[in-house]
Formats: C-alpha cells, sequence, structure tokens
C-alpha cells in the first residue's frame, strides 16, 4: 500500500487517519500543538537594576564549557551520589530554588526538583499554565519577582531560543537553561557525557582530555533540526575526541550541522543520511524523537521516516550488536525506537534517566558556590 503523507504543522490539520501506522505513531500525529510561544525573545534588551553578564554558575550552554570544568562538575556528582541522606541534605540545606518551565518536561523536571530536594534546598516550581505567565508576564519581570522572593537559582526551560540567556543577563542569579527553544539542552549533554563514560571506562570517571574519547564513534539519529540535545551534544562530545554522526533525512537535518563545533577540535562532526551505514561504525547510537511542536508545516512521510530511520531489534542486531543505545526521552514507542529495543539489554536509557539526578545535583552546588570562595 503507497504510504499516505502526513502533515505535521504543529497540529493545525491532524489528518492521520492512517491505520496502517503502529499506535504510538498514530498518537504522536495527533498530539495537540502547546500554547503559544511566550512574547521574550533571545535579543531582547536587557534592562534593569541586575542587567549584567550572566552569573558564573549559570549553565547556559554546553559549547564555553572547559574540559577542566566539565571534569569538575563530573567529579562532583561522582561524590554526591554515594553520600549519605542526612550529610547531603545540609548542603543546600533552605537554599531557594525555583524551577520556571514554560514547557512540559518529566525527566528534566523532575532530576532537578528531586536533585534540589535531596540536597536539603527549597524549590519552588512555576509553570506557564498556573502563574502569571499566562497572564503575558514577561520572562525578565518572572525573573525579578522570583528573586525578590529570595529564589537564589533559576532553573529555566522556555520555547524560545536564547531565553536562558536573557534571563540570566537580566536577574544577576545563576540560571540553568533546562532547554531552550531549539538551541540548547546543556546538562542532559552532561548527563549523556557522563552515561557515554560509565558505558565505556566502567564505574571511574576519567580525566578529561581532547582524547578521552579517541577511536570512538556516536551516531545521534532523528530530528536533529530542532533537536537541542543534538546541539549540546555535538559542542561536547568531538571536544573529547568523539567522532559525530549525525544522521536523519535531508528535511530534518540540514547540511551545515556539520559546522557546529566553532573552532577545530580532536573530535568532528560528519552529516550522513544512511542510518545503516552510520550504526555499524557507531559504539554508542542516541535516537530522538521528531519534535512535532516545532516541525511547522514540515511534511513528513512517517513510513518512510520508520523504514529509513527506526531503531528496531533487527538493525540494532544487524548492524550494531555490541553499541550502547540511548535516547534523552520522552520516547515515541514504534516509531524512532522499538520497545524490544528501548527496553533491550543494549539499552542505557534508564542510566541516563539517573544519571541525571547525579548531573543536577552537582550543577545546583556549582551554581550556589561559583564565585564564593
Ligand atoms: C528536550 O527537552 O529537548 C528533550 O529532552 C528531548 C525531546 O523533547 O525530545
Amino acid at each position: 500500500m503507497r504510504p499516505k503523507l502526513f502533515t505535521l504543522d504543529n497540529g493545525h490539520r491532524d489528518t492521520v487517519t492512517d491505520k496502517t501506522l503502529p499506535k504510538p505513531a498514530r498518537q504522536f500525529a495527533r498530539r495537540t500543538p502547546p500554547p503559544a510561544a511566550a512574547e521574550d525573545r533571545a535579543d531582547a534588551t536587557v534592562t534593569g537594576p541586575f542587567a549584567g553578564k550572566a552569573h558564573p554558575g549559570s549553565l547556559l550552554s554546553a559549547g564555553p564549557l572547559p574540559l577542566r570544568e566539565i571534569g569538575r562538575i563530573l567529579a562532583r556528582a561522582d561524590r554526591l551520589e554515594p553520600e549519605g541522606a542526612a550529610k547531603r541534605a545540609r548542603r543546600l540545606a533552605h537554599r531557594r530554588i525555583a524551577l520556571l518551565f514554560y514547557e512540559a518536561s518529566t525527566r528534566t523536571r523532575t532530576s532537578f526538583e528531586l536533585a534540589a530536594k535531596s540536597l536539603g534546598a527549597e524549590t519552588t516550581l512555576v509553570s506557564a499554565l498556573s502563574s502569571s505567565i499566562e497572564k503575558g508576564e514577561s520572562l525578565q519581570d518572572t525573573g525579578l519577582t522570583l528573586r525578590a522572593m529570595g529564589v537564589e537559582v533559576i532553573v529555566l526551560r522556555h520555547p524560545q531560543s536564547g531565553a536562558a540567556e536573557v534571563l540570566a543577563r537580566a536577574i544577576g542569579l545563576p540560571v540553568l537553561n533546562a532547554g531552550d527553544g531549539t538551541h540548547e539542552h546543556p546538562s542532559q549533554a552532561l548527563l549523556d557525557l557522563r552515561t557515554i563514560l560509565q558505558w565505556k571506562f566502567g564505574g571511574k570517571t576519567p580525566t578529561l582530555t581532547p582524547r578521552t574519547l579517541r577511536g570512538m564513534t556516536v551516531t545521534i539519529c532523528g530530528d536533529i533540526l530542532h533537536s537541542r540535545v543534538a546541539r549540546s551534544n555535538a559542542l561536547l562530545l568531538p571536544r573529547l575526541g568523539a567522532r559525530l554522526l549525525l544522521c536523519g533525512p535531508p528535511t530534518l537535518l540540514p547540511e551545515v550541522a556539520a559546522q557546529l563545533l566553532p573552532a577545530p577540535t580532536t573530535g568532528q562532526i560528519e552529516v550522513h543520511h544512511d542510518f545503516e551505514a552510520c550504526l555499524r561504525q557507531s559504539q554508542v547510537v542516541m535516537m530522538l524523537r521528531i519534535q512535532k511542536e516545532r516541525l511547522n508545516n514540515l511534511q513528513l512521510d512517517l513510513h518512510e521516516y520508520m523504514a529509513g530511520y527506526q531503531l528496531n531489534a533487527a538493525r540494532l542486531r544487524n548492524f550494531a550488536p555490541q553499541s550502547a543505545v540511548m535516547h534523552p526521552g520522552p520516547m515515541v514507542r514504534g516509531l524512532e525506537i522499538t520497545s524490544e529495543v528501548a527496553d533491550g539489554p543494549q539499552s542505557v536509557i534508564e542510566k541516563q534517566v539517573a544519571n541525571g539526578v547525579a548531573i543536577r545535583m552537582a550543577l545546583l552546588v556549582r551554581a550556589l558556590k561559583a564565585g564564593k570562595p
């Protein structure tokens, strides 16, 4: 049967009726669009009493983080993770942390919250649908309001690329970027790195150098165009010597992605469209979902997509039987990855989730210690 062409245009025309698609893929294509993006733009003028440079405890992008600093974050995660609950809960006792979420999140929000709470901090969740954001309050005003209430760190997720930087420059507090539009998701890249290092080296985190991941090929496959996870990983892994293959159909993978790294590194980024050829060369394969909420009239044939880019058991067995399988979540089972693979022996997806808590503990401690003796 000739596959139908689906229009995934931000949900304005949910025309998916094709019963031949697996159920999760049908549900995926029918999902309703998110609320309209907030007004704050990445190039917004930052003014006000605290306007200036971002606080040094901020984490806005994976790109500028020196390897030595990344090593310190990983080492801190290694120390905090096994620590006894009572000792850990004294580390940030009664410090105030706000989780400011303008977009849906399960893993990132919960892991930041659990991390903060296990360090003894007080957390407050501000989400777009239950706050003055809904009434049109700007990001900067919301940030200043939280600051006036004694909040010391803001964890921000926002649909606009660059929003974390705008907020950080406006409020003078540490801002942790929990995903800004299609720009970056740096804490995800750090937890992905921890997962890759554990898989390659076992329990002990090695010293990070431009050669730590030399000889390793990592494939990231899927909707690279809209993926902040892919971008943050691309700004990180090649600096440790990894060869990064970005893979997907041309509509979801611009050729310029190969130029993501601003300066030459020991590793490299390549753009490919043949998934099986990538799998054959990779020790790690990271699958991404198609970001329906950001597709903007882009047309995609889901049958064709799955035929070319789904990671299923046969493909994994035939082309990458030893590789680690990763996914930042949320997974659309039956579309980019099958359950057999997601729950199979090569999957380190649950380890990624667990590493999210450890890395975010380290980032919160770093945020509150930065600039202090
Ligand atoms: C993200 O927030 O970018 C996620 O972790 C990946 C996704 O939404 O597909």
